[in-house]
């Protein structure tokens, strides 16, 4: 799936400019900045694929990447705080509310979880959506190298709770780190992993 060329394919920025849903997809979720383009850009060995960058609400579209032979990866807009003009981000989550509960080919939803702060009620509200949908979501948490192992027990402790009230929750995370690579070749067997 990621051995071969993993492309950029398209920016979408409302529902009728979705590929078409021709293969499955997995896409990830979760608040700006929290580290969804730069897994993608770890899955794929490919630095500057996904635009990553420390300004929370850099992803504007629903940007679609492909894989060799495997599903489309989908790097989705942030939710929550995000820098730029509240109309503008009012309109991005809105379709981004329309993609997780009107998709049929979408397979999985990643929802990635901070290390350092775990989940928030944003995230909650992103959770229930996906339970009311029938999409089977997967935690992973991110940028595990910013935080200390204890911190972190505490934190997957809370992920944990939290998930056991989500039916749609599968129930086993992913700990991940796009700078160091932890993870990463375990959630590459995830997807691939999906039929
Ligand atoms: P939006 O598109 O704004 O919603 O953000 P995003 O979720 O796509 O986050 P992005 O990948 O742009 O990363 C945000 C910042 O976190 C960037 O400065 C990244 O370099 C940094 N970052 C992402 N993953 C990691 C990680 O695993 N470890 C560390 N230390 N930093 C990370
Ligand atoms: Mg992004």
């Amino acid at each position: 799936l990621f051995a071969g060329q993993t492309d950029f394919l398209k920016g979408v920025v409302a529902m009728s400019g979705l590929p078409p849903d021709d293969r499955l997809e997995v896409c990830f979720a979760g608040r700006s900045n929290v580290g969804k383009s730069s897994l993608i850009n770890a899955l794929t060995g490919r630095k500057g694929l996904a635009r990553a960058s420390n300004t929370p609400g850099r992803t504007q579209e629903i940007n679609y990447f492909t894989t060799t032979d495997g599903p489309y990866l989908v790097d989705l807009p942030g939710y929550g705080y995000a820098n730029a003009p509240l109309p503008v981000v009012e309109k991005w989550q809105k379709l981004l509310k329309s993609y997780l509960s009107g998709r049929a080919t979408l397979r999985r939803a990643f929802v990635l979880i901070d290390a350092r702060h775990g989940v928030k009620d944003v995230d909650e509200e992103i959770m229930t959506l996906l339970d009311r949908s029938a999409v089977t979501f997967q935690a992973v948490l991110t940028k595990t190298d910013k935080v200390k192992a204890k911190d972190r027990d505490r934190v997957l402790k809370q992920v944990r709770e939290k998930l056991s009230k989500h039916p749609a929750a599968y129930p086993e995370l992913v700990l991940t780190s796009s700078e160091k690579g932890d993870g990463i070749a375990t959630l590459r067997a995830i997807i691939a992993s999906l039929d």
